[in-house]
């Protein structure tokens, strides 16, 4: 989904209202009258080409809403996102909304991509801090959702998504979208963490797929020996937003929790969370099945050897899948399976929930015409087009169910229980600081091997930040 492109492909086009016009100009073919536009929007609306004949229907639709925009004079708002792309862009998508009626028009401000999610959240800060309205929609982490709205800057949208509608999409995803008894966010994808593993290699040892963290280490030992792969199993180390992705996973598959439910009890340095960091530390400096790289990995670095053909396993996130059946990126296409993530003994598998849903601008100007546009956006057919074209895994269960689906993106349904189960990061306004302590602890525990006292550290600074 989002990962790959950011490096191997240039940065998304954004169009800016002036640039439509101005294209508008030089595009328009001398030969084209305005009904002959009318005519063509009409035929997709009827035949659903605007969203579902994609690749086709985009590279005209723009044209189809020039015609129709002529004389109008469209609500003007701005969305800002993360940038996610696969075989297709936000903005493509953007321009598809923006061609299929005439009575809006979003501007897109691109953000980094969701692995700089610092960098991103600190951009949206920024702009939401101003309280000007600008952007009128965003997309946040699904780990801002409590600060946002307690800072005020989301608006509620109960009135406008009520309880029937929002039986359309996952519970835990909703419940996530929820600060307060207050709906304050729009579901738009779920992530979670997988385990990705080399089938081929796999069948020549004659093992199955580990289902504990032992049986992935015996196995990647033996691959390592034999010559098989250069690396046992690939994750994500770097003192980023994703390491805390990945303490979830160790810490849960141990039965362990950062935070209690109650947003104030930290179990970080309880017994199975110090069992669990260690596993972790374990993994690269004890059983050597994890590069010491991994340290300054996130995303795509651990993905680019997985799909290279060099490691039996890769923790990651949904987005991978797609590019490892990509012939021209991957030398693996039909040698990977995906599973859920292993666990420690008599223990349940873990997975991270990540995924960005989105919010209105409790400042914007045009709120009705931001909530339209985030209703397009989170509706069925646009959330299928997400999933098919850019990787993301749907929030609305009949669209997962959707045959489109099980044909471009298998593992998704597959692992439909793994999506919706997946454990949340510590639900709290203060998150942004609660992450960066972590961050910083366990990335000490694992470079210093004293994961008791780094634990225990972290314990101590997080218990100060959620007590005010
Ligand atoms: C993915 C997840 C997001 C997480 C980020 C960390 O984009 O969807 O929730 O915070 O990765 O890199």
């Amino acid at each position: 989904m989002h990962k790959t492109a950011q490096y191997s492909k240039a940065a998304p086009r954004q169009r800016t209202l002036d640039q439509d016009l101005r294209s508008d100009k030089e595009e328009i073919s001398p030969n084209q009258k305005p009904e002959d536009s009318i005519h063509r929007r009409d035929f997709i609306k009827r035949t659903g080409l605007a969203f579902a004949g994609v690749a086709a229907a985009s590279t005209f639709l723009p044209s189809v809403r020039r015609g129709m925009a002529a004389g109008t004079n469209p609500t003007e708002i701005t969305f800002s996102s993360a940038k996610f792309f696969g075989k297709e862009t936000i903005a493509e998508v953007v321009d598809a909304y923006n061609s299929s009626q005439n009575k809006i028009h979003v501007t897109y401000k691109e953000l980094p991509p969701p692995s700089s999610s610092t960098e991103v959240h600190q951009g949206l800060v920024q702009q939401l801090a101003r309280r000007n309205g600008d952007p009128d929609v965003f997309t946040q982490d699904i780990i801002w959702i409590a600060e946002f709205a307690a800072a005020k800057w989301a608006l509620p949208l109960d009135e406008h998504f009520n309880a029937e509608v929002m039986k359309e999409y996952f519970p835990g995803v909703v419940q996530a979208c929820t600060w307060q008894g207050k709906l304050t966010a729009l579901p738009w994808f779920i992530d979670s963490g997988m385990l990705y593993y080399r089938k081929d290699l796999l069948d020549e040892l004659g093992a199955k797929a580990p289902e504990t963290w032992g049986e992935l280490i015996d196995s990647a030992k033996k691959l390592i020996s034999a010559g098989k792969a250069k690396f046992g199993f690939l994750w994500q180390a770097k003192q980023a937003e994703v390491l805390v992705c990945d303490l979830v996973s160790f810490v849960g598959s141990n039965g362990g929790s950062i935070l209690g439910p109650d947003g104030k009890t930290v179990s970080i340095a309880d017994d199975a969370a110090v069992e669990a960091v260690q596993l972790m530390h374990d993994l690269i400096k004890k059983d050597q099945i994890t590069p010491e790289d991994v340290l300054s990995w996130d995303e795509e670095p651990s993905r680019g050897p997985f799909t290279g053909g060099e490691a039996a396993y890769l923790r990651n996130w949904s987005y991978v899948w797609k590019i490892s059946q990509d012939k021209a990126n991957s030398s693996v296409v039909d040698k990977v399976g995906v599973v859920p993530l292993p666990h420690f003994p008599n223990k349940k598998s873990a997975a991270c929930l990540g995924g960005y849903q989105y919010g209105v601008n409790a400042s914007s100007k045009n709120k009705e015409a931001a909530i339209e546009f985030v209703r397009w956006m989170s509706s069925p057919e646009t959330q299928l087009r997400f999933a098919t074209q850019i990787g993301l895994c749907p929030t609305r269960s009949a669209v997962l169910d959707d045959p489109k689906i099980a044909q471009e993106q298998p593992f998704m349904q597959q692992l439909k229980p793994v999506f919706i189960g997946a454990i949340g990061r510590p639900v709290t306004p203060k998150y942004p600081q609660v992450t960066l302590v972590l961050q910083s602890e366990v990335s000490r525990a694992l470079t210093s091997g004293n994961v008791k006292a780094a634990l225990q550290t972290a314990k101590d600074k997080i218990q100060a930040i959620v007590k005010t």
